[in-house]
């Protein structure tokens, strides 16, 4: 496998990367309420347990995708019938759905160029063990921030594409940032390229909050490691036994949230912000929104957002769907 670093190679080169951690903690702990920016989360150590998450019975989400793509893996090539053919991952996690899909396409003989496209290095190779090497493969690596990523594969690729985004990992971006999102990723697109993309549903409460509140407590560890990371990256003394993981449904505007809460009074100092913040016991610090979507919700995004839907594909419960989406440009 071929690697890019782009994200790495921005950290040697001027620290810049430290600089916006550190301007984007200031902004969410001096604002009311206090919120950090999910993006955080997958350092080396959050891609970790991100990927222990995946595998936790009580994190459906992940095991129903599987389900979904097996399902469908014998339907994607011939829908999109081509003898070579670019697959770009935005977010690969550990390649297992990716795997299914492409022995999908070199089952029928096209030949598959895969340009996975992950933040972390930790999680890229991860993903490089769990992809089989087959002399119609060749995988090209790319570290970086998705679109810095896809403009690098832009660069490189000239076969018709087939973007994945897979996870429900749109399900983070609030309602107006994922039409801001589809719509640069359709400016990326050529013309009946594809994108699959992954959409948690709306449903039982209570399978929503154990997902995100599991059993064995690694959504907690996950939401904590961030303040971990300020500690380690910029100077912080948070305690982690004093905060609290807190995962909760909100109806209105159907996502589940994750906060951590400060279990007491107090303060805490963050030496390369020379700052110290308060907190009041039980005050929240906002992490991460997890919207979930009717089917309609995604027809009405692929509509405003320049797509044609090819198809929906669901899974036994109806709890997930996968749509195929064509870029339309005139
Ligand atoms: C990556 N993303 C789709 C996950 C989700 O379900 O929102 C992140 C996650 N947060 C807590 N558990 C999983």
């Amino acid at each position: 496998m071929e690697f890019f670093r782009l994200h790495k190679q921005n950290l040697a080169d001027s620290g810049s990367y430290l600089d916006q951690l550190a301007i984007d903690v200031l902004t969410g702990l001096c604002a009311a309420p206090k919120h950090l920016p999910a993006k955080y989360f997958y350092d080396d150590v959050g891609s970790e347990i991100f990927q222990q998450i995946t595998q936790h019975e009580d994190y459906y989400l992940t095991a129903t995708e599987i389900e979904i793509i097996t399902s469908i893996k014998d339907d994607l090539p011939g829908l999109i019938d081509e003898q070579e053919i670019d697959i770009i991952e935005l977010g690969a996690g550990d390649g297992h759905k990716s795997q299914l899909i492409i022995e999908s396409f070199l089952g029928i003989g096209c030949r598959v160029n895969f340009y996975p496209i992950d933040i972390s290095e930790k999680a890229m190779v991860i993903l490089h063990e769990n992809i089989k090497p087959h002399k119609n493969l060749t995988v090209h690596g790319v570290i970086a921030e998705y679109f810095d990523g896809l403009r690098l594969v832009r660069t490189k690729s000239t076969n018709k594409q087939l973007l994945l985004f897979l996870g429900s990992n749109i399900g983070n971006f609030d309602r107006v940032q994922n039409q801001g999102f589809l719509r640069k990723l359709w400016m990326s697109l050529n013309v009946s390229d594809y994108i699959l993309l992954g959409f948690d549903l709306k449903k039982d409460v209570s399978k929503l909050t154990s997902a995100y509140n599991d059993s064995d407590g690694l959504t907690a560890q996950f939401n904590l490691n961030l303040l971990q990371r300020i500690n380690s990256e910029l100077g912080g003394n948070f305690n982690l036994d004093k905060f609290q993981h807190f995962g909760v449904y909100n109806p209105v505007i159907g996502a589940m949230e994750s906060y951590v809460l400060s279990t007491e009074t107090q303060e805490v100092y963050i030496s390369a912000l020379q700052r110290t913040f308060s907190f009041a016991a039980y005050e929240p610090i906002h992490l991460e929104y997890s919207f979930k979507f009717a089917p309609g919700d995604i027809e009405f995004l692929c509509q405003q957002t320049g797509f044609e839907m090819v198809k929906h594909y669901t899974d036994s419960n109806h709890y997930f769907i996968d749509s195929l989406w064509k870029v339309i440009k005139e």
